[in-house]
């Protein structure tokens, strides 16, 4: 069979990885990809949203399957132009892909079917939503309501903080139209975690658990980024919790989409925070976590095709969904001055210093060729990823391949998965 991927980040690389694992997969497109991918996949260079072009695309190639990395397709509504033509693609439509898109449909939604959450309130008017924190008091948090590349969450501790970014925001307008409305949120305490399944609209199977570390610098300082790195599982997610999730928050998400006559099929991400034993959603995403599907996909053992097909075909009760008993670390790479306004075109070194190392998988990001040489083209560069028998021995091993690897400006977090490590 064919298949192909829709974006070019480590999540895709991971994705494309996997498929390449299939016993049905003789062949992988990705589009755009990058030079990581173009080792195992063919790589087209494009970043069309011209979806019909992308469904004679799959028509002409005779691909089987098509998975979607990146919100901004999906948001764009590829799933529902490839469905209309009856091309098998993993992903959620326009309308259920709101729930990642517009941070307020996702807050309505969750008030209307009970889902635990934060309280929030919403505004157009920068002056209204001002007033309304100062009222509320410090911490607070600020979101814009579109998408922002994982940029449009602000956690304020002190009012100078506020005022920046409902100026970035509605003012400076720095996420264009994303900004039209901002959503003032309580700060709830917690670990936060990433919590994802696999859904073809009525089964819901939970992934194995992880963790991301959104902050660009260690001990959670500096601004949000992407994702600097993620490690699974996520011991703070025990059995217990596990059902809570379900029963709280994924199931009624899947149902009360259902009711409103929307059917999801895809991944859902679910990122919370957990307080006392206790689920609270930050925030849906519809797609996987990046860096997170790094460390998870690397601990997959049932062939991804085989799930994607069971998702397109509403049979995912059929299969049974298995994963290692290893765990898994993504150190992220990144180039300097990321995530604010990064330099590109840096030769990377040591590429060829890890490639036969046991245990560790160098997903690549913003990465191109340039003649022999592979060089940074984006913010996030490299996920690093290792496993090993614990945590602690899968930290070690990326950390030890993460050593081995240069470019001028590079930068990454020191303390991935120490949270995990804490705790034991
Ligand atoms: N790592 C967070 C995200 O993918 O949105």
């Amino acid at each position: 069979m064919k298949a192909l991927v829709i974006g070019g980040g480590g999540r895709e690389h991971a994705i494309v990885w996997k498929l390449m694992q299939s016993r049905h997969v003789d062949k992988v497109y990705c589009m755009p990809g990058n030079a990581g991918i173009a080792e195992i996949a063919e790589c087209i260079d494009v970043h069309s949203l011209d979806f019909n072009k992308l469904v004679d695309f799959v028509r002409y190639e005779w691909v089987d399957l098509t998975i979607v990395g990146p919100e901004g397709p999906l948001s764009g509504g590829i799933v529902d132009a490839f469905e209309r033509e009856g091309r098998r693609i993993v992903g959620s439509t326009k309308m259920a892909t709101q729930l990642e898109s517009s941070k307020v449909f996702a807050k309505e939604f969750m008030k209307r079917y009970r889902i635990p959450t934060a309280e929030y309130k919403v505004f157009t008017s920068y002056i209204h939503a001002e007033e309304y924190v100062r009222m509320k008091g410090l911490p607070i948090v600020i979101k814009a309501d579109g998408l922002a590349a994982g940029k449009g969450v602000f956690v304020a501790s002190r009012a100078e903080e506020v005022v920046d970014a409902l100026r970035l925001v509605m003012k400076e307008r720095i996420f264009g139209d994303a900004g039209n409305r901002v959503i003032v949120e309580q700060y709830l305490e917690g670990e936060e975690v990433s919590f994802m399944a696999f859904t073809d609209g009525s089964t819901i199977i939970p992934m194995v658990s992880s963790q991301d570390y959104k902050r660009v610098f260690d001990n959670d300082e500096g601004p949000n980024t992407g994702g600097m790195g993620a490690y699974s599982p996520a011991p703070v997610i025990t059995r217990e919790l596990e059902s809570i999730i379900m029963e709280r928050i994924m199931r009624p998400a899947i149902s009360g989409l259902k009711a409103m006559g929307i059917k999801y099929k895809g991944v859902l991400y679910a990122g919370l925070i957990i307080d006392n034993g206790n689920p609270y959603v930050l925030e849906f995403n519809c797609r996987f976590g990046d860096p997170e599907a790094q460390s998870i996909l690397s601990r997959l053992n049932t062939d991804i095709m085989d799930i994607s097909m069971a998702i397109t075909d509403e049979r995912l009760s059929d299969i049974n969904i298995e994963w290692s008993d290893e765990a898994a670390v993504c150190v992220v790479l990144a180039s300097e001055g990321y995530p604010g306004k990064y330099k590109r075109g840096k030769v990377i070194h040591g590429l060829n210093d890890v490639r036969d190392m046991d245990d560790v998988v160098v997903f690549h990001a913003g990465t191109a060729f340039n003649d022999n040489e592979i060089i940074t083209k984006g913010g996030r560069v490299l996920g690093v990823t290792a496993t090993g028998k614990d945590i602690n021995g899968a930290k070690e091993r990326s950390y030890e391949a993460v050593k081995r690897i240069h470019f001028e400006g590079m930068h990454y977090r020191k303390d991935i998965a120490n949270k995990a490590l804490n705790r034991q």
